[in-house]
């Protein structure tokens, strides 16, 4: 009985929790890179004989650092990379190779790259960290979910996952009474931007308070370029930049980030050679050059996906950094193309340059939805998930959506109350009017006790 007493006041408290404030669930969006991965092995052949070639269970493709250790990267190399069909236009994983994303639905494998969550591979953490402890009482995994993906295909390879991202985003809605917020990061931006293009916008307007973009690679990106022809260690100091490149070269979310020919026009030169320069118009010519026939068709694949895309037709808040070394242009010099590039630097956050990371600001002359920037001088990409200022920002926006519930949620009662009271009025002067040709009343017995007598009640009724 005691045991009883007790648990209903558990659950009373925590219904009270929960009720707080109306706070907008929100889903995390990751980037390039972003979500942890999962392989099992039953390999054909290995390339090289420290490679493991058969594995029992499932164990962690990526992050795991050790795998990437000079000397046994070439086996990780060969189970993370795709292998393209150009007749069906679809990419598989590597003979043997079984993989998978864990933790749908959860925060820690967006939170945390390395499943050991060892500092330097935190992600997502500090932003919902700062989300839990703020005054919104965000809650993991249920006010507050990750949406982890295969971050190796791009959007036309992605038709599960936008399903199940559909699916989350109703249920969070129908258990919270609130609309969902994308909070992303970097490819998350094009990502939830191919998503939104091609939902109704009924459903957005039903479902949707919006979008919080973090370094959003909304335009693509120079560095995508570079990756393909120099390849880039993606920031991890001990790997050389061409022994990963096979990997990256195979993805064809790499191709996804291409820069966009809408921000950089056909005669501005991304890669400069004595022969041959190339731009946004002729990387056919580019991937010939490189010798990557698979690497252009899945850029053929891929390159109109958000071609004349809406815009997302959701309020929108755009946060970047720039004031960092991004690069803008590869020159080569004889016979260095294309391994050893002189990099020519312009603006951005040294991932994401300026012009791409702003297409979500250009989007308010292009819908009726809200749109808000917030640029930070000298952050970087990956600065801008740990930064104080970036964080507060991103609660602080989640507050005012909190206080726009409020307001709206006190007007529904204001208006529900009005409502009721005019329902009532209704009636009394329905009644009155009966009464009043009858035995000739004045309007104020009607709150009298002798009025609700000829009717046989004893008092004004409370529900009519
Ligand atoms: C498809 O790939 C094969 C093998 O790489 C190649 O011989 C063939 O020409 C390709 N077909 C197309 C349409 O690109
Ligand atoms: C490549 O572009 C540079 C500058 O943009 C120009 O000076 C050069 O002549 C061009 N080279 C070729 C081969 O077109
Ligand atoms: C939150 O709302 C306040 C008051 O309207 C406004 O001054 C502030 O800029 C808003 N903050 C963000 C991050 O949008």
């Amino acid at each position: 009985m005691r045991l009883l007493a007790l648990l209903l006041l558990v659950c009373q408290a925590l219904g009270e929790v929960k009720k707080l404030r109306p706070v907008p669930p929100v889903i995390l969006v990751p980037g390039d890179g972003g979500s942890q991965m999962e392989a099992k092995l039953d390999k054909p052949a290995v390339v090289h004989y420290v490679c493991t070639k058969k594995t029992d269970s499932w164990f962690d493709l990526w992050l795991n650092m050790e795998s990437l250790i000079p000397g046994i990267i070439d086996c990780w190399i060969d189970n993370m990379r795709l292998v393209y069909d150009n007749t069906t236009r679809t990419t598989r994983n590597s003979p043997g190779v079984m993989t998978r994303v864990p933790g749908f639905g959860s925060t820690s494998t967006v939170e945390w790259l390395d499943p050991s969550h060892h500092y330097p591979t935190s992600y997502f953490y500090d932003v919902v960290e700062a989300m839990v402890k703020s005054p919104l009482g965000y809650v993991r995994d249920s006010t507050i979910r990750g949406a982890p993906y295969d971050f190796r295909k791009a959007p036309n390879e992605q038709k599960n996952y936008f399903k199940a991202l559909k699916h989350m985003t109703e249920s969070m809605y129908n258990s919270e009474g609130q609309r969902v917020v994308y909070l992303l990061h970097s490819m998350g931006g094009p990502m939830i931007w191919y998503f939104l293009a091609n939902q109704p916008q009924s459903w957005k307007d039903e479902y949707v308070e919006g979008v919080i973009s973090m370094a959003g690679a909304w335009g693509g990106s120079i560095k995508a370029v570079k990756v393909y022809t120099a390849g880039d260690n993606l920031g991890i100091y001990l790997i050389n930049p061409r022994s990963i490149r096979e990997e990256q070269r195979s993805a064809t979310s790499l191709a996804f980030l291409l820069p966009s020919p809408d921000l950089w026009k056909e005669d501005e030169v991304l890669v400069q050679t004595p022969e041959k320069n190339y731009t946004t118009a002729n990387f056919k010519d580019m991937f010939e050059a490189l010798n990557l026939p698979d690497a252009y068709n899945i850029y053929l694949d891929t390159k109109n996906l958000l071609k004349d895309a809406p815009p997302p037709g959701v309020d929108l808040y755009c946060l970047y950094g720039h004031g960092i070394n991004t690069v803008e242009k590869l020159v080569y010099q004889e016979g260095s193309f294309p391994d050893k590039p002189d990099l020519v630097f312009g603006e951005g956050d040294g991932t994401v340059n300026l012009r791409s990371a702003q297409v979500c600001e250009s989007f308010a002359s292009k819908q009726r939805q809200k749109v808000h920037a917030k640029a930070f001088p000298v952050m970087e990409h990956m600065a801008i998930l740990k930064d104080v200022d970036s964080i507060s920002y991103v609660v602080e926006t989640l507050t005012n959506i909190t206080q726009k519930n409020e307001e709206a949620a006190a007007k529904a009662t204001q208006v529900e109350a009005l409502e009721k009271q005019r329902e009532k009025n209704m009636v009394d002067q329905h009644l009155f009017h009966i009464l009043y040709k009858k035995k000739n009343f004045k309007r104020n017995d009607i709150s009298s006790a002798s009025f609700w007598k000829v009717l046989n009640m004893n008092a004004m009724p409370n529900v009519l």
